[in-house]
């Protein structure tokens, strides 16, 4: 069971993002993440995956065998990174590549340089189509990601974490760039598949109403502090005052009614992130998945030309 024990994480010079964290994460439990922005959400997620380190606690995997303060290459922290996928708000999606060749990417995570160096094999290529027909989009496999509305793309980004066949689903605010319609359609799409595969998932949100349509378990932050661990019907106007009302400075900046929050802004380190798993992700996809003169390129021209 996926364990944080007293996980701290303070900035330079002193910003506290989580302050004395303490959850357990039951397996195929569908759990969000409720804050407003800065409360700490993406740090705690980073955290799970071990991309961002504690100062202070400890994060325990399966087995309990502890995480953190492991170096990158460890077995231990490979095998938990290979079980944990990412569902990003802005997909991270090569736009230029097909929906095929991006679901093929996840198949990569945790793969040894070596071995994501080899072409796809026809069953890998088999199961990305497997994972595009689990969210809906075979129809879409060999349509280029730029051609796709936001809602599809998001769904390549469900189906390329499925292809990582993941024990642990982490999505950092994954319906925050969507219409509510969108927004519903691919969080009960999240809900169906991590319910059939077991899949443990944590999803931060910052809208409530959609914490409660859809989560098992509301896990609410405010300044780095875990304020509220429960079922979503439990969540009183009083805890969502306390999430959405204690950073004052934010409240009195806005007229919104506190339970409608403002969506979250980007911070500089995750559009930094962003570009540097986009650049990694170009790596892989320009010298590794389906260079042309390997079988199953030709395989997919001939596919798509018939
Ligand atoms: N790399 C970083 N360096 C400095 N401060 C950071 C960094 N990442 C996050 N923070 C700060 O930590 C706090 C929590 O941030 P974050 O986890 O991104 O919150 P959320 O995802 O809920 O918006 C915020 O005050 C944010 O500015
Ligand atoms: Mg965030």
């Amino acid at each position: 069971m996926l364990h944080l024990q007293n996980v701290s994480v303070t900035f330079p010079p002193d910003v506290r993002a989580l302050d004395n964290v303490n959850l357990q994460f039951r397996q195929g439990q569908f759990t969000v993440l409720l804050g407003q922005s800065g409360a700490g959400k993406s740090t705690l997620l980073r955290c799970l995956n071990l991309l961002q380190s504690p100062t202070q606690g400890l994060v325990v995997g399966d087995d309990d065998q502890c995480l953190s303060g492991l170096n990158k290459h460890a077995p231990r922290l490979r095998q938990h990174r290979r079980h944990t996928a990412m569902v990003f708000q802005m997909h991270q999606l090569i736009l230029r590549q097909s929906a095929v060749k991006n679901v093929l990417v996840g198949m990569l995570a945790g793969q040894l340089a070596y071995k994501s160096l080899m072409p796809n094999t026809k069953a890998d290529l088999q199961w990305a189509m497997h994972c595009l027909e689990r969210v809906d989009l075979l129809e879409k496999a060999r349509t280029r990601c730029d051609q796709l509305s936001g809602g599809q793309r998001q769904r390549v980004g469900i189906a390329r974490a499925l292809a990582q066949r993941p024990r642990y689903l982490l999505a950092d605010e994954p319906v925050a760039s969507l219409d509510p319609g969108t927004a519903n359609r691919v969080l009960s799409l999240i809900q169906k598949v991590c319910d059939q595969d077991q899949i443990t998932a944590i999803v931060s949100l910052h809208q409530v109403e959609l914490a409660r349509a859809y989560a098992q378990r509301v896990i609410a932050l405010a300044d780095g502090q875990v304020i509220f661990d429960g079922p979503p019907n439990a969540l009183s106007d009083e805890h969502l005052a306390r999430i959405y009302k204690t950073n004052q400075q934010t409240v009195n900046a806005s007229d919104d009614h506190p339970s409608i929050p403002k969506p979250p802004t980007t911070t500089p380190k995750e559009i930094e992130d962003e570009i540097q798993l986009a650049q990694s992700v170009q790596r892989y996809v320009g010298s590794t998945v389906l260079r042309p003169g390997h079988d199953q390129h030709r395989q997919c021209r001939q596919q798509n030309q018939s």
